[in-house]
């Protein structure tokens, strides 16, 4: 039955082989951490960022993810969007443009919200750390 088949197969890729499982130090100061849940489901995202502070760009990214296969997938494929981009890139990555990729249907919209939410919450992380970091980024833009 087609009704049935509810996932499209870049989230099955995703989901059976994720990109970038794992976790970072939390205490490493150039690590930023963002855990955010879907009020809607319970579901948690956890993703952590390791950052070059030479030039602010993302040099590594794990994610751990306690959910759905959207948000699974939604967690895997952004580790990879974002890995090589600056922190102000990062922060502008929508959660429209992972549902987009991975074709998810509306009511799995909230799930790539969960990796939005992630990696802002990531980025926060990091400057709450890195003060300096984030002065740097805006005289840049
Ligand atoms: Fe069940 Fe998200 S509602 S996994
Ligand atoms: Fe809630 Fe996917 S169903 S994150």
């Amino acid at each position: 039955v087609a009704s049935r088949r509810q996932y499209h197969e870049k989230v099955l890729d995703h989901y059976s082989n994720p990109r970038n499982v794992g976790s970072m130090s939390k205490t490493d100061v150039d690590v930023g951490t963002g855990l955010v849940g879907a009020p809607a489901c319970g579901d948690v995202m956890k993703l952590q960022i390791r950052v070059d502070p030479s030039n602010n760009t993302i040099a590594d990214v794990k994610f751990k993810t306690f959910g759905c296969g959207s948000a699974i997938a939604s967690s895997s494929y952004l580790t990879q969007l974002v890995q090589g981009m600056t922190l102000e890139e990062a922060g502008r990555v929508r959660n429209t443009e992972i549902a987009k990729e991975l074709c998810l249907p509306p009511v799995k919209l909230h799930c790539s919200m969960l990796a939005e939410d992630a990696i802002k919450s990531a980025i926060a992380n990091y400057y709450t750390k890195n003060p300096k970091a984030q002065s740097t980024d805006l005289s840049g833009t």
